[in-house]
């Protein structure tokens, strides 16, 4: 009941519903302000919404374990995750696994790859536009390079690279209400590890100048003080997660940079009139439009936080999305602005603390690229509207379709 005794609807939050893929920063604004520490009766899950809270529960992984796995399918099954990847392990194997591929994705390695993203991007978009005015930014261009980058990258065949982003999109699709993952998600799964198995055992007997076998050669120091080398599970797991993250989350971006330029006309203008802030562009697409609206931990502890006791080993959502709107952090957060403070809070875009994101400079410079480029081709340009459709997917949020119209 409020004041004036009008009920008020319960504070709700379903992130596999239908109504959070259509609009999933309708949810945060209540979250943040009346229940701070949410609990979910229904998929027994609690989930914190507010910067400063989801910053501190990013950093502190003694108390936020991702061991159990990030997304509540794995958090709720309540074991440790068998495949070890490096996003679903804890210090101290996090900082071993973390260091040895660390150097393959600083800024300085990722600006050795200027040349090949570039002309992987700029033969995607010359394919998508075939001379005309019209397609979809996201359907004909910006669901092909994010993927095939990372996977030449790694040394996948040229026949397997977009089959790898099919696969990827099969294993994180949702239906409303669906929670795990399909059986045709598990068989796309079990498809890309087979492939990368085959894969390991080709560069095992001829090693190639690509990821998988500088990782097939890779001594790594384990907990008891030995070395040894990566074995074929751990090479697996670790190309099938970077395929994944690089093949949805920069997709999502460059379909959200079309949508919300199209929104802010006079801004696309600024980039027009100076290419120097498309990278602050980005970081400001990142804040407003997070193509990972949150990500799931395991609590190790009983966590009492606003009055509100979470208990040892219940999955707990930290939603960066929210954060990235809070006006504790950020003035006016609602407002999309290239040109705002970005020092006022911490971006929690790529995540915070350990886990944050290792594809950071990476993404950076494919959506730097791609959005010069659609500078140039789509100086001015109209979305149709009916036409756009946004995707249902496990903890990644964005739209599947943007298809525009360019003006003379
Ligand atoms: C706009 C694009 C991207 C966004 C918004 C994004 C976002 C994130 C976030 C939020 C995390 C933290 C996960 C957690 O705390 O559990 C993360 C981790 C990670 N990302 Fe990204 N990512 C992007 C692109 C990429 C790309 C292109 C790659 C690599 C090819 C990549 C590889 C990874 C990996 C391997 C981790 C796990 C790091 C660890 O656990 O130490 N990401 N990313």
């Amino acid at each position: 009941m409020d004041v004036a005794g009008q009920s008020v609807a319960e504070v709700h939050f379903d992130p596999f519903s239908a109504d959070f893929y259509a609009d999933p920063h309708a949810f945060y604004p209540r979250l943040r302000a009346e229940a701070p520490v949410y609990y979910n009766e229904t998929y027994e899950f609690y989930a914190l919404s507010r910067h400063a809270d989801v910053a501190a529960g990013l950093k502190d992984f003694a108390t936020y374990s991702s061991a159990y796995g990030v997304d509540l399918a794995m958090v709720r099954r309540g074991k440790p995750v068998p495949a070890k990847m490096i996003i679903s392990i804890d210090p101290p194997e996090h900082r071993v696994m973390r260091s040895l591929v660390n150097k393959v994705f600083t800024p300085r390695a990722i600006g050795a790859l200027q040349a090949m993203i570039t002309e992987t991007i700029d033969g995607f978009l010359a394919d998508a536009l075939g001379g005309g005015t019209e397609f979809d930014v996201v359907q004909d261009f910006s669901v092909y390079f994010p993927v095939d980058v990372i996977t030449k990258m790694l040394g996948v065949p040229a026949e397997y690279r977009q089959q790898v982003r099919l696969w990827i999109d099969e294993s994180l699709h949702r239906e409303p209400g669906q929670i795990e993952m399909s059986k045709s998600g598990m068989q796309a799964m079990t498809e890309i590890w087979l492939m990368y198995y085959e894969l390991i055992k080709q560069r095992r007997a001829h090693p190639r100048d690509d990821m998988i076998s500088a990782l097939i050669a890779a001594e790594v120091g384990r907990d008891d003080g030995s070395t040894s080398t990566l074995d074929d599970a751990e090479i697996a797991g670790f190309a099938t997660l970077l395929g994944g993250a690089g093949a949805e989350t920069v997709t999502k971006l460059i379909g959200s940079a079309a949508v919300t330029f199209a929104r802010h006309p006079e801004q696309w203008q600024q980039l027009l009139d100076d290419r120097g802030l498309v990278p602050v562009a980005i970081e400001e697409l990142l804040r407003y439009d997070a193509p990972v609206q949150y990500n799931v931990r395991r609590s190790n502890t009983d966590v009492t936080l606003h009055g509100v006791t979470i208990p040892a080993g219940a999955p707990v959502f930290l939603l960066g999305a929210s954060a990235n709107r809070d006006p504790d952090a950020w003035t006016a957060p609602d407002v999309f602005d290239i040109n705002r403070d970005r020092t006022e809070a911490q971006n929690l875009a790529f995540g915070y603390g350990i886990h944050s994101c290792l594809g950071a400079a990476l993404a950076r410079m494919e959506a730097k690229i791609a959005l010069e480029r659609l500078l140039e081709v789509m100086p001015r340009y109209e979305v149709r509207w009916d036409g756009c459709q946004k995707v249902s997917m496990q903890n990644v949020a964005g739209w599947s379709h943007v298809p525009v119209r360019i003006l003379t």
